[in-house]
């Protein structure tokens, strides 16, 4: 049963976000899901942790918003997708140990390190690396350019979201992660994105000077 229990994970996940009841309200965190799967069994095959577990993981890891009710709900939907991971893991019977480490893992992806219940191994960090992996590579900045609508704004209000993006995400290269592979990746995200926007300021600062130039009498 183990040997096809992350393929079995994939047709479960995939059933509740794409349900045609949904109408398509969970395409992006479906689409999301296989990217972080992608991105955990890159750390898990990098760190000698165990590919397959890790796989089930990030596949079940945001299967929880599908029983949010409440935006309570939402910021902790890590508890509720620990729980039916638990219950998929259990119906498919895999591995006591292993379910434990996947569920655990689910469940602090969304909570603070100081609220853990307990200290959390490399693999059960590993979940929230490759989910904050994703979130902050290119699609998502694509996405969130797009919502910034730079095009059709002030060189100066440009510099400062420029600024504001780059402090962030400056403070973020402190956050811990639980291997040197997750550190690698998590740093070439954040080291993207922070030459992308210090670019992106160098411009409009020149335009900026030269709209005042072009304004002097
Ligand atoms: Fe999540």
């Amino acid at each position: 049963m183990n040997q096809d229990a992350a393929s079995l994970a994939l047709d479960y996940a995939g059933s509740l976000f794409l349900d045609e009841a949904q109408q398509g309200k969970y395409l992006k965190r479906w689409e999301h899901t296989l990217r972080v799967a992608a991105v955990g069994r890159k750390i898990a095959r990098a760190e000698g942790l165990n590919t397959e577990a890790m796989t089930i993981a990030c596949l079940l890891h945001d299967i929880g918003y599908l029983e949010c009710r409440t935006d309570e709900d939402c910021d902790h939907h890590g508890a509720i997708s620990a729980r039916m991971a638990r219950r998929f893991l259990e119906i498919v019977g895999y591995g006591a140990d292993l379910t434990e480490q996947i569920c655990y893992g689910i469940l602090i992806h969304t909570e603070e390190e100081k609220e853990f219940p307990r200290p959390a191994s490399a693999f059960e960090l590993s979940v929230a690396d490759a989910d904050n992996i994703d979130r902050f590579d290119a699609w998502r900045m694509a996405s969130i350019l797009e919502q910034d609508k730079f095009s059709e704004q002030a060189p100066q209000r440009i510099i400062v979201a420029a600024e504001r993006r780059i402090g962030l995400y400056t403070g973020y290269k402190s956050v811990r992660v639980g291997t040197p592979t997750a550190r690698m990746l998590w740093d070439r995200c954040l080291d993207m994105q922070i030459c992308f926007y210090q670019r992106l300021r160098a411009q409009m600062e020149i335009t900026a000077a030269g709209q005042r130039i072009s304004n002097t009498p």
